[in-house]
């Protein structure tokens, strides 16, 4: 069967530097690695939609951000299948069946829904939709029998949830379908890039994102006035470069030869949080080879994606080319549930000879 990756993002913002460290630039050599037979990257617009039913202009604003992000992260539509949720219909036909599988309150258990239904105030008046969006995630895995999703930590237990699922079919109807496996981020830092006011998380709502799209002049206003060590005043002073939203992203996206080439009186990071820490180290200059080290890295993926900028009819293109792909996979999976379901009724012709046969007597 091979080894098919497959993830997925909700468009409803632009991608910023959280998302690159922590799945988009993890893509982009799994693509150029070629170690599977295939890959599939999806917007998930339906899923944006469970909780964000009175706004879909706002997904539909950013189904063409995040394809430009992709692209011009490096994303080859020759390489991976780029296509949009809604545009195949077999993933809630999959759905409907899978939700026959799986019980209420094993839904209500998942940590990352109650997180969220939290945060949007759901808890009084759930829609059915956003509830039930779980099973939807399991069927758009399920139905491209993808082995290996690489997402976050927050996406365990919906993978959990696709794993019962899954072997739950397999076991009531026919071995068809494939328990995928996580494929979580590397290290801490790709894991959670904090914002650049420090807080925990990058995130549109609390205004503190680096985004892909920003132009240099963006990047180095925002680097300029990032937390960094409250308590390091003088230059002199002695500086901590734990919970130091610089160092954090140093950290992420530094390397040795970013030092030789703009700051060549260090070797490496160490040997910089090594003089940081003992004093003598001014935040500004700090910021100056974070802002390097950034532009440098988003350069290459500014000029890529305005040469897409220029041809935007071409993209729609790619995303339909690739939403056909996929869905011819996804029915070839339902073609399998469908028949492994007992309902393909009108393909199976030793169903209708029999009933013919039946009613003969
Ligand atoms: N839940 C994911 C997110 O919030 C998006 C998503 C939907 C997804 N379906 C998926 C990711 C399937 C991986 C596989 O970003």
């Amino acid at each position: 069967m091979g080894k098919v990756i497959l993830t997925g993002d909700r468009p409803t913002g632009k991608l910023h530097l959280g998302h690159y460290i922590g799945s988009l630039r993890r893509r982009v050599e799994l693509q150029n690695a070629g170690d599977y037979d295939k890959m599939y990257v999806f917007m998930a617009d339906v899923q944006a939609l469970t909780d964000n039913a009175d706004n879909p202009e706002k997904i539909r604003q950013n189904i063409i951000e995040v394809a430009l992000d992709y692209l011009s992260a490096g994303l080859d539509p020759q390489k991976c299948i780029l296509y949009i949720q809604s545009q195949i219909p077999e993933l809630p036909e999959l759905t409907t069946y899978m939700m026959n599988l799986v019980s209420v309150s094993r839904v209500q258990r998942n940590p990352t829904v109650k997180t969220e239904i939290k945060m949007r105030n759901f808890e009084a008046n759930i829609p059915m939709g956003f509830f039930s969006y779980p099973v939807s995630q399991a069927a758009d895995i399920a139905a491209f029998k993808a082995t290996t999703v690489p997402a976050g930590e927050d996406q365990e237990p919906m993978l959990e949830l696709t794993r019962e699922i899954v072997r739950r079919f397999n076991q009531v109807y026919a071995p068809v379908l494939v328990e995928p496996s996580i494929m979580l981020p590397e290290n801490a830092v790709c894991r959670r890039l904090p914002g650049t006011d420090g807080k925990e998380k990058m995130s549109k709502s609390l205004g503190n994102c680096i985004y892909l799209s920003d132009d240099a002049d963006t990047v180095w206003t925002k680097v300029k006035s990032m937390y960094t060590d409250p308590t390091h005043l003088n230059v002199s002073d002695p500086g901590h470069v734990e919970g130091n939203a610089v160092f954090t992203y140093l950290d992420a996206f530094s390397t040795d030869a970013d030092f030789a080439e703009f700051w060549p009186e260090f070797q490496n990071l160490d040997e910089l949080k090594a003089a940081y820490t003992a004093g003598g180290i001014g935040d500004m200059k700090c910021k100056k080879l974070l802002n390097n080290v950034l532009n440098k890295m988003l350069e290459p993926i500014r000029v890529r994606r305005h040469e897409f900028e220029q041809d935007i009819p071409e993209i729609y293109n790619i995303l339909k080319k690739g939403s056909e792909v996929a869905r011819a996979a996804a029915a070839q999976t339902m073609d399998e549930v469908r028949a492994a379901m007992r309902i393909n009724y009108f393909d199976d012709e030793e169903l209708i000879r029999s009933q013919a046969e039946r009613f003969k007597k």
